[in-house]
């Protein structure tokens, strides 16, 4: 969702700004801006719309070597140039980037139209500019006299003309991270913004305002209390950010996923055991024994993943597992208990849903772990442990790696926790031997990447779909039908195969295709019949199966076929033929694949 960026050095900060923002599309907005602090005074350019149109319409000359950008997803107030980011004081000193929300927004501007200050914009973030106006001694006290009024989550960013050399930013359920370079200093509410220029970067943490200038940083609490900082290391480079040879970044991360499942499981299994050895999780043998029951939580495919999890758990445990959407558990006074390990899912680490529903579980007494792929996420590091996907950055809005990187964690713990209970030496060998094969039967499914776009082609223009799966095959539907849903727009709806007698089976018809998950395992027999009743109907049939399968062949329309896993790790595999599935229908309906309408790749409001 909203991005900042900010610089201050010795180059000129217009172009940094720029290719900051270009950095932060992927997120998802409706509108961008920059302030630069030139020689004359603060100059601000935002415009509704891409970032394109706004850069070509810069004036030449815009010379200085301070500035701070945003990219704006509208909250309060539509898409306009008037409610992009940054927005200014009256006496036009002072600009300010904020992602987030000021909940007490309506008493204060009232309170400041009253005190005669006039707002241009309908945003909730421009009165923190009108807060700051009068205040100009010590730009960082009059940043925390300004939040100590305010109500509400962000990340913030501020520079003020009167104070040329600087920017002050805060931070407060809204990313922060300073850059360190060399005698210039870099601001992103995303690291994938700045590791352009460096690695070195410091996470601002909630209530805590940093001061920046070319030379470097100091940090003090809301109440001016100094906090000390360790800056850390970005484990990504630039080009992990590029696009590369691939026409969208969506392809080129379900081509990531062979390495990318290498990954997450390098150097955490243990044949010697046949177990798995998951650093990160603080818990001990003894903790995990006394564990009763586990809950996943997370939004969007997270929680599709989280679904998938809970199933490998509770197959391979025999500990009862079930996944909830973050956002719905934060609100329903759930019932938090010691005896349950909570597990929250998220990709970026920064859902605002699923860091709600962390603190609810914590408030509460109770111990959540995080699976997350951000290192240093905020989700990651308020979790008391955890396991960190590795999957790498994933730019697209859609998420592909970090779904299937996510599943083969729950397979990880599902394997640890198994091996400390009942799960016998031959059975959690077997697994960790198909674990191990997985990264290149993601590349076998990958190579048949030809035959399901001509599959894709054929169904691109209908306007429904369904997908149905039992058991651990129903998560596959439901994130398989997600997929096609985000980046085609294709209507889908996923349904648990047992249930199509029950109502989807009046939708079922020669002009909806419906794809059934049907992996070879005890319910094969029972998804043919449903199958059969599609047929019966008329209903074009997409088989999802194991190679090998070749009766299938005849009673479908089409196949697209992994190969053949141990029980629990089909999710894996038979999500990837899904996920090339919904771009290739995209690709041929001319749909805009990484960044599909309406949709952002982290949200960070709730
Ligand atoms: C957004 C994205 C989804 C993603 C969800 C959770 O809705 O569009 O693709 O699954 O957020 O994101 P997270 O970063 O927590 O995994």
């Amino acid at each position: 969702m909203c991005g900042i960026v900010g610089y201050v050095g010795r180059q000129e900060a217009a172009p940094i700004l720029l290719a900051g923002l270009h950095r932060l599309e992927y997120r998802g907005y409706d509108s961008a801006g920059i302030a630069v602090i030139t020689r004359g005074g603060l100059r601000v350019h935002k415009a509704v719309g891409k970032i394109a149109p706004l850069e070509a319409a810069l004036p030449k000359r815009l010379r200085g070597t301070v500035g701070i950008g945003h990219t704006r997803w509208a909250t309060h107030g539509e898409p306009s140039d008037a409610n992009a980011h940054p927005h200014v004081d009256c006496a036009g000193n002072v600009a300010v980037a904020h992602n987030g929300i000021i909940e007490n927004a309506g008493v204060l501007r009232a309170r400041l139209e009253a005190e005669g200050h006039v707002f241009r914009s309908q945003t909730d973030t421009e009165l923190l500019a009108h807060l700051l106006e009068a205040d100009g001694d010590d730009l960082t006290q009059a940043v925390r006299a300004a939040l100590a009024a305010i109500e509400g989550t962000y990340g913030l960013a501020v520079v003020d003309a009167r104070h040329p050399d600087r920017i002050v930013v805060a931070r407060n359920g809204s990313p922060v991270v300073i850059g360190i370079g060399q005698r210039e200093m870099f601001v992103a509410s995303d690291a994938a913004a700045l590791v352009r220029h460096t690695r070195q970067v410091v996470y601002l943490d909630d209530r805590e305002v940093a001061t920046i200038d070319a030379d470097g940083y100091r940090t003090v609490t809301l109440d001016d209390r100094p906090t000390q900082k360790r800056p850390s290391e970005v484990s990504w480079g630039h080009e992990a950010y590029e696009r590369g040879p691939f026409p969208h970044f969506m392809l080129k991360e379900i081509n990531e996923q062979v390495e990318a499942s290498a990954r997450t499981l390098k150097g955490r299994l243990d044949a010697q055991f046949s177990t798995a050895h998951l650093g990160g999780l603080e818990l001990s043998a003894r903790e995990l024994l006394a564990i009763r029951r586990v809950k996943i939580l997370g939004c969007g495919s997270a929680f599709y993943a989280g679904l998938a999890g809970a199933h490998v758990i509770e197959s391979l445990t025999r500990v009862p597992a079930d996944a909830e959407p973050a956002s719905e558990f934060r609100y329903r006074n759930p019932v938090v208990e010691n005896e349950v390990l909570y597990v929250a899912v998220s990709q970026s680490g920064e859902t605002a849903d699923t860091l709600a529903a962390v603190r609810e579980i914590g408030r509460k007494g109770g111990r959540v772990l995080g699976v997350v792929n951000v290192v240093g996420s905020t989700i990651a590091r308020e979790c008391e442990g955890g396991i960190y996907i590795h999957a790498g950055p994933e730019v697209s809005v859609c998420s592909t790696k970090s779904f299937t990187c996510t599943v083969l964690a729950f397979a990880l713990l599902a394997l640890h926790l198994g091996r400390i209970r009942d799960l016998s030496p031959a059975r959690g060998k077997r697994l960790l031997q198909a674990l191990e094969r997985l990264p290149e039967q993601i590349a076998e499914v990958l190579a048949g990447a030809e035959s399901i776009r001509g599959i894709a082609e054929k169904y691109a223009s209908r306007t429904n779909a369904f997908f149905l799966g039992r058991a651990s095959g129903f998560p596959v539907a439901l994130e398989g039908a997600q997929k096609l849903k985000e980046v085609s727009y294709i209507h889908a709806e996923a349904y648990p195969a047992s249930e199509l007698k029950h109502g989807p089976l009046a939708l079922v018809s020669p002009e909806t295709p419906t794809v059934m998950v049907l992996p070879q395992d005890d319910l094969y027999e029972k998804s043919l019949s449903s199958l059969e009743e599609i047929r019966a109907r008329r209903g074009p049939v997409i088989a999802l199966t194991h190679t090998g399968d070749e009766r299938l062949r005849e009673r479908v329309d089409d196949v697209l076929l992994v190969p053949p896993t141990e029980p629990e790790l089909n999710p894996v595999l038979m999500t990837v033929p899904l996920q090339l599935l919904a771009y290739h229908a995209a690709v041929a309906l001319g749909r805009d694949v990484d960044r599909p309408r309406n949709l952002a790749k982290s949200v960070t409001v709730e």
